[in-house]
C-alpha cells in the first residue's frame, strides 16, 4: 500500500449499483474495497446457524462479538470469513437475503459493524467503501461521499437482470416488492 490515505464513501438504497461502482472505482483508482453489507450478511448467517431470532438485537450482538466477521484482505477482493470459514458465496443465498434486513435494523449490531469498519479503515487507509450509511453515519469526514439513487422500477429491474443473469428465477414485480420492503425497514 502506498499514498496518503483516502476514504471514499458510497451510500444509498439497495439496487443501485453501489458495489458495481465501487469495484469500478477501487479498480480505477487503486485502492481497496470495503463490502459492509458482507458484514450485515455475515452476520446474518450466524443468526441461521446458531438458531438466533433475526430481530434479537443484544443476542445477535453477543454472537457476533464471539465469531466476528473479518475480511481476508490478502485476495481481492476482500474474502468474508466467518469462524475460520470464507462464507463469501455463501451470504449470497436466498435465505441470508431473506433476513438480513432485520439483522441490519438491530442497532446494536450496527453500533458493532460501525466499530468494525472505522478499524478496517485505519488498517485500509486507501479505501472505497460502500453500504447505505457509510457516508452519513461512518466516515462523515470522508473527502468524497458519494450517494447514489434510482427510482424503485429502475431498481428492480436491474436486480432481475441480475438475477436471471445468475440462472435464478424471480419477477419484477416480487422484487420491487422485496426493494419497497427493504426500504421501509
Ligand atoms: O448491499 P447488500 O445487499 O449486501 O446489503 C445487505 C443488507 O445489509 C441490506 O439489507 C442492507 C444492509 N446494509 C446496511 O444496513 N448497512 C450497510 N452499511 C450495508 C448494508
Amino acid at each position: 500500500m502506498s499514498g496518503p490515505g483516502l476514504v471514499i464513501t458510497i451510500e444509498g438504497p439497495a439496487g443501485t449499483g453501489k458495489s458495481s461502482v465501487a469495484h469500478r472505482l477501487a479498480q480505477r483508482l487503486g485502492l481497496e474495497f470495503l463490502d459492509t453489507g458482507a458484514m450485515y450478511r455475515a452476520a446474518a448467517l450466524l443468526a441461521l446457524e446458531q438458531g438466533l431470532s433475526p430481530d434479537g438485537g443484544p443476542v445477535l450482538a453477543a454472537a457476533v462479538e464471539r465469531t466476528p466477521p473479518r475480511f481476508d484482505w490478502c485476495r481481492s477482493p476482500p474474502r468474508m470469513m466467518l469462524g475460520g470459514r470464507d462464507v463469501s458465496e455463501r451470504i449470497r443465498e436466498a435465505d441470508v437475503t431473506g433476513i438480513v434486513s432485520r439483522v441490519a435494523a438491530c442497532p446494536e449490531v450496527r453500533r458493532q459493524m460501525v466499530v468494525s469498519q472505522r478499524a478496517a479503515a485505519a488498517a485500509h487507509p486507501r479505501l472505497v467503501t460502500e453500504g447505505r450509511d457509510q457516508g452519513s453515519v461512518v466516515f462523515p469526514d470522508a473527502p468524497l461521499r458519494i450517494y447514489l439513487d434510482a427510482a424503485p422500477h429502475v431498481r428492480a429491474r436491474r436486480r432481475a437482470e441480475q438475477l436471471r443473469a445468475s440462472g435464478r428465477l424471480a419477477t419484477e414485480l416480487e422484487i420491487l416488492q422485496g426493494i419497497l420492503a427493504r426500504d421501509r425497514i
